[in-house]
């Protein structure tokens, strides 16, 4: 170390356990990149043990200084596809030891605390390294009390972006610069062209097909595409924003929306409330607003805004019934927004407005148990986040849990096990494609994309373990225990470890001899569904797997099928049921009894198209094509493109669709479905639709 010459060196990077490429071009020439070269030789990355605490899909050196604040100040520009502007983060300190820092040295070597000990003019130069994805960055600028800036050095520290993490940005602070308090950083932007985030969405996209659409989906790790920020759930923000729009639309947010807003064009936010960065929204378009009740209510373009009033009518009295069970609302406002039909997910949990799909828009409320799974990540999830991707079950798996317990008090015990027992043949499915490693609620998660992750087993065996728990420890007992969980964890972000020791000291211990501990870490830490398990049962689906049965044997006429007694849910069961060998005539009669081909539920849908590529059944296909175009929701689609692409004739089918409908799908679902169609067999695992 004791190198004549000058050099920088990511002292503080190697000490803090490598958040950054210790290979990174430093920006100071040929003979500073030998030496980091070098340094990268004596303590390589991948000989690390794996670390459960880091966030290994960011690139944020979050160990000395965190993003506190956003002030965002963005314009929204339709026909350049762009949103431009600046975001100032609020950065304060957190562990001095652990700062990143540059050194510029003359001589000598650093002292323990990793500081040059020789030499006049030595001092740390110390650097923020920020998560982004095509942003282009126009400059980054220290500001002081009194309104001036100073120009800071950015750099981008790896040549080329990573695929799923995209691109690491770092802002050097001046030399002189005193670390104290919290500081400004401005940077100034714009978002670049097919952003992960953003879906814009032309006119004909829309409802009303008058006015341009545009929203953004932050989760996994794609608030970088359109924010820079730290983007990882460890760390927490509050923000305010100022978006201008083309007059006439109406921007919203993960924030304080105002129901009674100027659509004017220029509209100012606050999030008083600290969340991770997966959780920053925006959508901007021709929307309108009804209310349910006093805390409760919907956006949504005019033409659908009342279908969507109706079928979301129980919103407040969903949130009502939460609070009883787990503790005060938080958040203020609780909102639901409805997307065009490109939305990629069924719900996002964005803070205070849900964003919806409208395919739940079912006509007889029959799908609303996405809003009661999307309110219920208020707590878990939104208040108690995951520390990293690997813990996303605390987020997921809880929440499928609550939305059982909140579809019970809103409807009833039959309609929640309905649900529950279907989440649990998609888990028993699941086990059978994911791979044992990821079958863990928390396995090694260090490589892959966070979209992807482990496929829907956190959700379905996430759940399955609550209600295992709930079930040996009797459900007072568990319900005072998840309330004490949530305040006791409240805005926090926590991994697996700090779960098990709170469950173990809370749960476990306090009632010696329900649960063994072992038994926990198993759930946690080895695949497939262990032993005690309570498995789910309907007695409603029980009676439409035994129609299906019968109709496959042949004993009952497709008219006697009972289907219009039956839930929605019953009939996907009914059609999940059926062999894989169905005469032609038998499903063309099955489709014209039970109106199949064409139906207005979406999760029927999915089902009967899904059956229908299987079987190859022809007459389906024209609607299916329709129905591949119009939805982007990923668990909408991807069943479908993977039968037809499974069954030996359809392939190149299903590759046109895909090319006449990709413009209609957002960057997400593009990714998502692209890899299923790539390959003559394609993989078992995609890209997950949940
Ligand atoms: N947070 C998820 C959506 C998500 C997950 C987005 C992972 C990106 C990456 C949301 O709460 C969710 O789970 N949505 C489900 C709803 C369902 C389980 C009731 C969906 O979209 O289908
Ligand atoms: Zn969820």
């Amino acid at each position: 170390m004791g190198r004549i010459g000058a050099f920088l060196l990511l002292a503080g990077v190697l000490l803090a356990g490598c958040e950054a490429d210790p290979g990174a071009d430093t920006g100071s020439g040929a003979a500073v990149k030998q030496d980091a070269v070098e340094r990268t030789g004596e303590a390589p990355v991948t000989a690390e043990a794996y670390d459960p605490a880091r966030d290994y899909f960011s690139f944020a050196n979050r160990d000395g200084m965190t993003v506190r604040h956003i002030e965002l100040d963005l314009d929204v520009d339709f026909e350049r596809q762009v949103l431009r502007g600046y975001a100032i983060l609020h950065v304060g300190l957190t562990d001095p030891a652990k700062l990143a820092w540059l050194q510029e040295a003359e001589s000598g070597g650093p002292d323990d605390a990793g500081r040059t000990t020789t030499g006049d003019a030595l001092r740390p130069v110390y650097s923020l390294t920020l998560d982004s994805r095509g942003l282009q960055i126009e400059r980054a600028s220290l500001l002081d009390e009194t309104g001036g800036a100073r120009s800071l050095t950015v750099s981008r520290p790896d040549a080329a972006p990573d695929p799923v993490r995209g691109h690491a940005v770092r802002i050097d602070l001046p030399v002189d610069f005193e670390l104290a308090g919290v500081f400004r950083i401005r940077i100034d932007y714009q978002t670049g062209p097919g952003a992960s985030a953003i879906m814009w969405l032309p006119p004909e996209l829309t409802a009303g097909g008058e006015h341009p659409f545009m929203f953004t989906q932050s989760q996994s790790i794609h608030a970088r595409s359109w924010i820079p920020l730290q983007d990882t759930p460890a760390v927490r923000f509050t923000y305010d924003a100022v978006i201008r729009t083309p007059p006439g639309l109406l921007a919203v947010m993960s924030a304080d929306n105002d129901p009674q807003a100027q659509h004017d064009g220029e509209y100012h936010f606050s999030m008083p409330q600290p969340i991770p960065s997966y959780l920053m929204a925006l959508a901007v378009g021709h929307l309108d607003f009804a209310p349910f009740g006093d805390r409760t209510g919907v956006y949504a373009e005019p033409e659908i805004l009342p279908a969507a009033a109706a079928e979301f009518a129980d919103t407040q009295a969903m949130l009502e019934a939460a609070e009883a069970l787990w503790g005060p609302y938080e958040w203020g406002r609780y909102d639901l927004l409805i997307l065009p039909p490109s939305f990629p997910y069924g719900g996002m949990e964005n803070p205070r407005l849900s964003f919806l799909t409208p395919s739940l828009i079912a006509g007889d409320g029959s799908l609303v148990s996405v809003v009661a799974h999307e309110l219920a990540h208020s707590w878990s999830g939104n208040l108690v986040s995951n520390a990293t991707w690997r813990d996303i079950w605390l987020n997921e798996g809880m929440t499928n849990y609550l939305e059982g317990r909140l579809m019970e008090v809103i409807y009833d015990r039959e309609r929640a096990d309905e649900e529950r027992t279907l989440n649990y043949h998609d888990l028993l499915d699941l086990l059978g494609t994911v791979p044992e490693n990821m079958q863990a609620l928390a396995p090694r998660f260090d490589e892959g994309d966070p979209d992807v992750g482990q496929d829907g087993v956190e959700y379905r065996k996430g759940q399955l373990l609550l209600d295992t728990l709930e079930h040996h420890f009797t459900r007072p007992v568990f319900d005072a225990f998840l309330r004490g969980y949530f305040e006791n964890f409240a805005w926090q972000a926590i991994t697996t470890e700090q779960f098990l020791e709170y469950t173990d000291q809370n749960l476990l211990a306090a009632h010696p001899g329900v649960f063994p501990r072992e038994r926990l870490e198993a759930w946690l830490y080895r695949p497939g569904i262990p032993d005690e398990a309570v498995v789910p049962s309907s007695a409603s689906l029980e009676r439409a797997g035994a129609a299906a049965a019968a109709f496959a044997g042949g004993m009952s006429p497709p008219d006697e099928i009972p289907a219009g007694r039956w839930s929605p849910l019953a009939t996907v069961h009914f059609l999940q049921s059926l062999p894989a060998d169905l005469a032609p005539e038998r499903i063309a009669a099955l489709d014209s009894a039970l109106g199949l081909t064409g139906t207005g539920n979406a999760e029927i849908a999915r089902t009967w198209y899904t059956r229908a590529a299987e079987w190859r059944f022809r007459p389906a296909y024209p609607a299916m094509r329709d129905y591949l175009r119009h939805y982007g929701r990923i668990r909408l689609l991807r069943p479908v493109y993977e039968a037809l692409a499974r069954n030996g004739e359809d392939l190149d089918w299903a590759r046109e669709v895909f090319a006449d409908a990709r413009a209609n799908y957002h960057p997400l679902t593009v990714a998502a479905i692209e890899p299923i169609l790539a390959v003559e067999s394609p993989p078992t695992v995609a890209a997950a639709g949940h």
